[in-house]
């Protein structure tokens, strides 16, 4: 695999101990050439989550989508997620534009009119002569999973099995069952900062007591615990104030508890590279990451909850708040990174999944594994 262009004796010394690290280089938040391969080697090549899969068929038979810098069609049939490359296979024509989705059995490619089935098989290649054999020529398909209601694609085909991408990130996550919930609310923030930086924010709360004094009111910032067990994610645990039964404004919920979760905590779960996953009593909050530019982020934040819940505004309030503060200060060390007197930092002893996710970082532009 080819190293990322990121200075490797920067990356020597993000990789030391804890303790004695420092953070990514400057390059890594800020040069074009790092986020154009990062998006071929840590979003195409990995499993990249694109979405809730309800969400992605609601309505449709196939739909263009991107992983990383491929141009990938999903298709949905018979309660199947496929995904495939964005090619035609008679002279390369892309089959479907950007945003495009339709609800035909066929993808039809534009350009001399080829079809496939949903399954990638060609259906019809006019004109091509008696002889034509088109069944060497289906679409190349792509490593898709659905985990938990999301659908992962791995567009290069280069990555593990899924199950080893998850690793022990499997067993947290079931017992709240995300897939059983409904999206209840949904916001779309533009972010100044870079894809990498917004992780790190989310796997920290040294920050919390300066910047967020409506999550210091229902969660003590320095309780919980980070994990580390197998799997390319990061995350850990807060807790609940003792008189605070969610994350909200006033610590209550209007919703409804989930069955078999812990009532106390709240996990925070990052899986590499673009989907966090806050785990809470009574619902499940995502963020899911898609870098524009080294300095600016479209982040998709979702609220899911069990159908019953009518009003989810008291945790979309809350944590609308406080994502806002954490845009800004985001925002800020962006500014900071393009500074020209940036030096990496080190990391306190709280930011020990920071440290967990800066190192799976610099594993990865290596070429390493990630964990
Ligand atoms: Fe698609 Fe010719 S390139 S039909
Ligand atoms: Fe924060």
């Amino acid at each position: 695999m080819v190293r990322a262009p990121v200075d490797p004796q920067g990356l020597e010394a993000a990789l030391r101990p804890h303790g004695e690290s420092v953070m990514l280089p400057q390059e890594a938040y800020t040069d074009p050439a790092v986020l154009a391969w990062e998006r071929r080697h840590f979003f195409a090549d990995k499993w990249t989550c694109l979405g809730r899969v309800d969400e992605l068929a609601d309505g449709t038979t196939y739909r263009a989508a991107r992983v990383g810098d491929v141009a990938v069609v999903l298709t949905f049939a018979d309660g199947a997620a496929r995904a495939f490359a964005n090619v035609c296979r008679h002279r390369g024509h892309e089959l479907l534009q950007p945003g495009q989705t339709g609800d035909r059995q066929a993808v039809v490619c534009p350009y001399h009119g080829w079809s496939y089935n949903l399954d990638g098989v060609v259906k019809a290649a006019p004109r091509m002569g008696e002889t034509f054999d088109p069944s060497g020529y289906g679409l190349v398909e792509l490593p898709a999973e659905v985990w938990c209601g999301w659908l992962f694609v791995n567009a290069l085909g280069g990555a593990g099995p899924f199950s080893e991408h998850l690793g022990g990130m499997a067993d947290l996550v079931a017992p709240y069952r995300p897939e059983s919930l409904t999206l209840k609310a949904r916001h779309s923030y533009t972010v100044a900062a870079n894809w990498k930086t917004i992780a790190e924010n989310y796997h920290e709360c040294y920050h919390c007591p300066l910047i967020h004094p409506e999550l210091c009111k229902v969660s003590p910032p320095t309780s919980g615990d980070n994990w580390d067990l197998p799997g390319a994610w990061v995350g850990g645990t807060m807790d609940l104030r003792p008189d605070a039964e969610t994350m909200s404004l006033d610590g209550r919920s209007r919703g409804i508890p989930l069955p078999g979760v812990n009532p106390r905590t709240v996990a925070y779960v990052g899986l590499f590279p673009n989907l966090l996953v806050s785990l809470h009593p009574d619902y499940v909050m995502t963020h899911r990451m898609e870098p524009l530019e080294p300095g600016l982020t479209a982040i998709e934040c979702s609220w899911y909850f069990p159908a019953e819940v009518t009003d989810p505004s008291y945790a979309v309030e809350f944590w609308d708040i406080t994502n806002r503060e954490d845009w800004a200060a985001c925002e800020s060390v962006q500014r900071g990174a393009e500074s020209p007197h940036f030096r990496p930092g080190p990391l306190a002893p709280a930011e020990d999944a920071v440290y967990q996710w800066v190192t799976m970082l610099a594993r990865g532009y290596l070429g390493k594994p990630l964990s």
